[in-house]
């Protein structure tokens, strides 16, 4: 397949990054009484939990112990609709508590706190987004879930970095030119892996974008054993020196099934947890995100998804607020892109 690269030049949308939410330490009885707190409002609010692997570990081990789940934010979608529960809480960041009402616009959505969003999302707005869908009409628009409710009312297709390789395959292999938008890393990741025609936003993820491959490479010289696991949102630098590059249920997934003894992760921290939890034995390197260039040590976790705590969690569920509403039209167009994702999911 030949790959004709659309080169763009979009200015970067500027994002304000806030800073690290400082939680206050709480003691074993603290939290403990904090939890079972939040698991008696569970049951009377008829709710349950659905969290990201980047969230907390008490989060991920309260979704879990409650009947909620934990997942990418592919399963994160998936899940909400198959509940009962009239009351869905969603811990990660906004477009998946957004994503979450669009499918089930009948059920009350939660979040423990509404200003969680994303670098992504804030980066590439609606209207100027729209203008850029106007300038290219002959343009499929696939957007990643890592965007406003308006932005995928906009586009043909959604897609989450566990979807995103066989869906911009299936498209390319029907001949289409792709308008892609917002993480450029991510799409630059599809367009090598595809060869499509795709025209690119100028995103990028605050987190993943700060992995600095000559670090990178000094760790695997020290750990020559080590199997190296990428996010895609990360630089093309870092995702060449990867063993796996994938989603984080593709991550974890290596972790557990893989023989090495040693990895090495690219992405955000949250992911140890679950990762300790399934495979106990294997020791895991966080990715270096110090060296030329970098603006933190070791910054590799979301602040947005600090933003999600037991706290704000007991909070949100006991006065109920913190509701994702979604304007009904805009509503009506998002759902068609993200359906259309689900369901070529589901035929695979
Ligand atoms: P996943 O869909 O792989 O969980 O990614 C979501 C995300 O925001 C990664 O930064
Ligand atoms: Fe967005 Fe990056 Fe945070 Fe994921 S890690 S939610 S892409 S800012």
């Amino acid at each position: 397949m030949t790959q004709t690269i659309t080169p763009v030049e979009i200015k970067p949308h500027p994002v304000v990054v806030p800073a690290h939410p400082h939680w206050p330490a709480l003691s074993a009885e603290q939290k403990q009484a904090l939890k079972e707190r939040i698991k008696a409002l569970l049951k009377q609010r008829n709710a349950v939990l659905v969290a990201h692997y980047y969230t907390d570990g008490d989060l991920q081990e309260l979704a879990e112990e409650t009947g909620g789940c934990v997942a990418d934010s592919l399963e994160m979608a998936r899940f909400g609709s198959r509940q009962e529960a009239q009351t869905l809480v969603v811990c990660g960041v906004r477009f998946m508590g957004e994503t979450a009402k669009i499918l089930n616009p009948e059920k009350r959505i939660l979040m423990p706190d509404l200003n969680a969003t994303c670098s992504l999302d804030e980066g590439c707005p609606a209207d100027e987004f729209s203008e850029f869908c106007d300038q290219h009409p002959d343009h499929t628009v696939v957007v990643y879930a890592n965007t406003s409710a308006r932005v995928k009312a906009r586009s043909d297709w959604v897609v989450t970095s566990g979807i995103a390789l066989p869906i911009i395959e299936h498209l390319a292999a029907r001949g289409e030119k792709i308008l892609w938008a917002p993480d450029k890393h991510l799409g630059h990741y599809v367009q090598r892996m595809t060869g499509a025609d795709m025209l690119l936003w100028n995103g990028s993820c605050v987190v993943h974008e700060e992995f600095k491959s000559v670090a990178l490479e000094r760790i695997r010289r020290l750990h020559p054993d080590a199997a190296v696991l990428v996010h895609p949102e990360s630089p093309e630098d870092v995702i060449e020196q990867a063993d796996v590059v994938g989603s984080t249920t593709a991550l974890i997934n290596a972790v557990v099934e893989m023989e090495n003894s040693e990895f090495i992760v690219a992405t955000d921290g949250g992911i140890f947890h679950k990762m300790k939890q399934l495979a106990p034995n294997k020791k895991l390197i966080a990715a270096p995100t110090a060296g030329e260039g970098a603006t933190c040590e070791s910054c590799a976790h979301c602040p947005w998804m600090g933003m999600n705590a037991l706290q704000n969690l007991a909070e949100v569920l006991e006065n109920q607020n913190n509701e994702i509403l979604i304007d009904p039209d805009i509503r009506e167009q998002a759902v068609k892109p993200i359906q259309r994702m689900l369901d070529f999911a589901q035929n695979r």
